[in-house]
């Protein structure tokens, strides 16, 4: 049996999709007030007969900081697949971030190695990689530095990473991916499906910073490919970064605007206009006590040049990225026919 963490989530959901289409069956673990209508609309973006592919799904309630429920859960399990995280930038959220993705994770390869689950699959983060130099292309072999500024998102994805590899080293099988940002249909009101209908509300900023994009379809895939190969002894216990592309945001909001057709961004926000932005955008935040809409952290890594490289995923399975432009085209007509605009 399968078990996916995170299945409400956007790449989870996907997960569950790829499953359910190849025929597997599957405990999804949800939380009591978790939406799983998500999934559902993720599920009929692909395919017209996707109810009778979410027949191939068990949901189950729990949390994955509630261990001893976990237990109960995963007694049978023959592979899990880690996608559940908190992921946000706004430093209110700090701690339960810390909390939800270290522990939550602990525990998950704790049970895994005392349930001798043989193969673990759990989703990092470019940002667990560090940051690498300007200029410099940032591998699997790249080292994190306490010393950097990192958001406490990134904190909070190299500290469960490391958990994953501390369950390694007392005897876990497990791949970790590491996806740049992931772009995919989901919430556009939140992450990086949000990009989508901010573009179509009419961005007027652009930034000069630069990072990688990949497709939700090719993380997905990689990771079942690297669960179900025959080539498990020689793929497990790596880490692969995950990356079509690397672009500049620029560019990306340009393709974007394109494939909407709406005006692309015009003005360059600046390192000094997004200093005064995010601090207006706390400030507001502190008076409504609604979330913030730009962070001192996304307003730092707005104009970073980060570039990174996911070349050797390609070298380990047969595995082709779809190119991001292609990726901008599809999502882009998702999009609008989610809201009846094309
Ligand atoms: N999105 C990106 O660009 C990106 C890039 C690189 C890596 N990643 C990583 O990819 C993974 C999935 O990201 P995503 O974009 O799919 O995130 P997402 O859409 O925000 O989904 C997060 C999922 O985690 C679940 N979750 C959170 N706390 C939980 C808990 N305590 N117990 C059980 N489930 C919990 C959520 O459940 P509810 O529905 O109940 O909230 C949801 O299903 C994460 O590990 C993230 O760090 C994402």
């Amino acid at each position: 049996m399968i078990f996916v963490t995170g299945g409400t989530g956007m790449v989870g959901a996907h997960l569950l999709y790829d499953l359910a289409s190849r025929g597997d069956k599957i405990l999804a673990l949800k939380r009591p007030d978790s939406n799983i209508h998500r999934t559902e609309k993720i599920f009929a973006c692909y395919s017209s007969e996707y109810q009778a592919l979410l027949k191939n799904i068990v949901w189950v309630d729990g949390d994955i900081l509630d261990k001893d429920r976990m237990r109960e859960l995963l007694t049978g399990v023959d592979q899990i697949y880690h996608a559940a995280a908190v992921i946000s930038f706004d430093s209110s959220d700090r701690e339960a971030m810390m909390h939800t993705n270290c522990q939550g994770t602990a525990n998950l390869v704790d049970l895994a190695l005392s349930l001798k689950i043989p193969r673990f699959c759990h989703v990092s983060s470019i940002a667990a990689i560090g940051s690498p130099p300007e200029g410099i292309e940032a591998g699997e072999e790249h080292p994190w530095r306490n010393t950097q500024d990192h958001s406490a998102y990134a904190e909070s994805k190299y500290l469960s990473e490391m958990e994953v590899w501390r369950a390694i080293l007392e005897g876990l099988n497990a791949v970790i991916v590491n996806p740049s940002v992931i772009i995919g249909p989901g919430n556009w009101k939140s992450g990086s499906p949000a990009l989508f209908s901010t573009i179509w509300k009419g961005l007027k900023f652009y930034t000069n910073g630069v990072t990688g994009f990949v497709d939700v379809r090719d993380v997905t895939s990689a990771m079942i490919q690297l669960m179900d190969g025959k080539k498990w002894d020689a793929v497990k216990n790596q880490r692969y970064i995950l990356n079509s592309e690397n672009v500049a945001y620029r560019d990306f909001f340009d393709q974007v605007a394109g494939s909407l057709q709406v005006k692309s961004p015009k003005y360059l926000a600046g390192t000094m206009l997004l200093k005064l932005a995010w601090r207006i955008s706390a400030l507001k935040s502190f008076l409504t006590g609604i979330s913030p809409a730009l962070t001192r952290d996304t307003a730092r890594s707005a104009n970073r040049m980060s570039y990174f490289d996911g070349s050797k995923i390609c070298r380990t399975i047969a595995f082709e990225y779809t190119p991001v432009k292609v990726s901008i085209h599809n999502i882009s007509a998702l999009f609008l026919k989610d809201f009846g605009l094309r």
